[in-house]
């Protein structure tokens, strides 16, 4: 099976290095070629125009950073080229943006699955995301092969739509606990109260969460350099999962504040940095100082 992987940022360039580890024959596009330089070194094609690398492969992977710029991809530069492929879309959108791809995708001809993860850079390299897929059984059991490359256990929820709408729920999860536990450190170092002794008492109780300590020492040290996940993806997710959750009639105000805070990180610099930058912007006055 000949893959081609259009999208080689973070989470794209790991999933890349991984299906060449298990000797996949791939080709990839990437807006600025420079960031797939060290994937050719391992032995990926690299392809001049995305029609270039949809022509070589049967297995279109994309993993852009929205619906936009996915929908633009597919729909206006391959388009025709899209008959008789199957793409497998791994960045988070919307369900609604993701079911309308699925449909023009099928109207030119191509499969659609939808095949949001949940994981980051190293679990990528290691094989080891949690990746949840949304599209008709049948192709999710022909794509499996290509989808344990990259997950122990992929997992089909239902049609298109449905696993980005279990993505979502799982980043509006990490967005709202890194709010909660970064207030919750400032406060606590503001008290002078010593936060390994707070931390022993958080990690006894049923309110611990491992990412917790995942993001401690980047958040006590203000370091949030060479990011898995950015902060403005966070954001991005954030916002479709409150569109998301109002179109289904919930109640999202409490979200709201949160959004607006995640707004700062842009003027702030925080964009392209780790999303526990966010620790810089709930601390409040003294932010500028905490920024690295
Ligand atoms: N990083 C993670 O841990 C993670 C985990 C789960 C899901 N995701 C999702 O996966 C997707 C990619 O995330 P990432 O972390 O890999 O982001 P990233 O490093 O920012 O990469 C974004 C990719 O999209 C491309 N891109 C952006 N705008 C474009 C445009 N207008 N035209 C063509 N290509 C464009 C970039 O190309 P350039 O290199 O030219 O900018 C790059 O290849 C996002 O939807 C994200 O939410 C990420």
């Amino acid at each position: 099976m000949t893959v081609a992987l259009f999208g080689t940022g973070l989470l794209g360039g790991a999933i890349a290095q991984r299906l060449l580890a298990c000797g996949e024959e791939l080709w990839v596009w990437n807006r600025s070629p420079e960031r797939h330089a060290s994937l050719q070194r391992l032995g990926a094609h690299p392809a001049a125009t995305p029609q270039e690398a949809a022509s070589q492969a049967s297995w279109l992977i994309t993993v852009l950073s929205d619906g936009p710029t996915t929908r633009e991809l597919l729909l206006e530069r391959i388009q025709e080229g899209l008959r008789g492929r199957t793409v497998i879309q791994m960045g988070t959108i919307g369900s609604a943006e993701s079911r309308d791809l699925a449909e023009a995708v099928s109207s030119l001809g191509g499969r659609y699955l939808e095949a949001p993860v949940l994981g980051s850079k190293p679990e990528a390299l290691a094989g080891s995301l949690q990746l949840m897929a949304g599209g008709p059984e049948e192709l999710f059991e022909q794509a499996r092969p290509l989808l344990l490359r990259l997950s122990a256990e992929p997992v089909r929820l239902g049609e298109v739509g449905s696993a980005m709408a279990a993505k979502l729920a799982l980043n509006q999860l990490i967005a709202s606990l890194s709010h909660a536990f970064s207030l919750s450190l400032h406060l606590v170092q503001r008290s002078g109260v010593e936060v390994e002794a707070f931390m022993a008492l958080l990690r006894n109780s049923a309110l611990y969460a491992p990412t917790f300590d995942k993001k401690l020492e980047r958040e006590l040290t203000g370091d949030y350099s060479n990011p898995n996940f950015p902060t403005a993806h966070l954001r991005k997710d954030l916002a479709l999962f409150e569109k998301a959750a109002q179109a289904s009639g919930l109640e999202t105000m409490g979200l709201e504040g949160l959004l607006s805070l995640l707004q700062k990180a842009t003027p702030a610099g925080l964009d392209p940095l780790d999303y526990c930058a966010l620790h810089a912007l709930t601390a409040g006055r003294t932010a500028a100082a905490e920024q690295p």
